[in-house]
């Protein structure tokens, strides 16, 4: 099966593609979007599947992730033992802005005061520049994470970037992620074990207690769910 390079063109979608297992999906979408086709990472334990799924296909998709300049220490280092183990270099992508640059023009500490301006200066811009020209862009995003995306499908029209946006993850549970990565031995970040099951920027990601909602941690204490990418 094949699809035109060209985006936004997508013929048809595969019958009851939204029913199928994840490995189906990842394998469907780099055959039809070829080199076309970003698999967006923080490298959390979502992603972590993406990219064990998708590492055995060819092409690969471009891996790439949003530096804020904010990430932990524990997640660059992640970034490197999952380059060295898959043989699969990240793109990174960068904010226009240095962080001295943003306090500069903005002031001191701006995820304090103004966190949707730090979110859109540090990871929505620099991503809809990385995403111009390709066709579609695959997400470790799940129904389960947050009211917005209750609605995600496994493959939709994402008209704020104008390309084609898959989510083969969408009706996976916290613990059917967390069990894919002890059975297939995935490298993954270890600050899961020890109260972060969702890992964003530093400043603004806390631990969950037990019990608590798993993204209870991003910017706790605030109304803010989502930093803008999936909007
Ligand atoms: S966020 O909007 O709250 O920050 P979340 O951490 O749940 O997003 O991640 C959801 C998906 O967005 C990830 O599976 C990944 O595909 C993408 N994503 C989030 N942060 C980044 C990042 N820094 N770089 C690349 N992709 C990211
Ligand atoms: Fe800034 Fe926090 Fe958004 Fe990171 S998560 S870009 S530090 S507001």
């Amino acid at each position: 099966m094949s699809w035109p390079e060209i985006p936004p063109h997508l013929d048809a979608q595969p019958e009851g593609l939204e029913g199928w297992p994840a490995d189906a999906v990842v394998a469907w979408a780099i055959a039809a979007f070829g080199s076309h086709l970003a698999l967006a990472s923080s490298f959390g334990a979502e992603d972590m599947v993406l990219i064990d799924l998708a590492a055995p296909h060819r092409p690969r998709p471009n891996l790439f992730y949003l530096d804020t300049g904010l990430l932990f220490p524990e997640t660059y280092d992640l970034i490197r033992q999952v380059e060295r183990h898959y043989q699969w270099p990240a793109t990174r992508v960068a904010p226009e802005l240095t962080l001295v640059d943003q306090a500069r023009n903005f002031g001191p500490s701006l995820w304090e005061r103004d966190p949707d301006t730090c979110c859109r200066l540090r990871k929505v811009e620099p991503l809809q520049r990385h995403l111009r020209g390709k066709a579609a862009w695959m997400t470790g995003i799940r129904r389960a994470q947050t009211p917005a995306r209750r609605k995600a499908r496994v493959l939709e029209w994402d008209s704020r970037f104008g390309l084609w946006k898959v989510n083969p993850l969408v009706d996976w549970s916290w613990e059917a992620v967390l069990a894919y990565l002890q059975q297939h031995a995935v490298p993954h970040n270890p600050l899961h074990h020890s109260g972060y099951p969702s890992i964003g920027c530093l400043p603004c990601t806390t631990a969950v207690a037990t019990g608590e909602d798993p993204r209870a941690g991003r910017w706790r204490g605030q109304v803010k769910t989502e930093c803008g990418l999936h909007q």
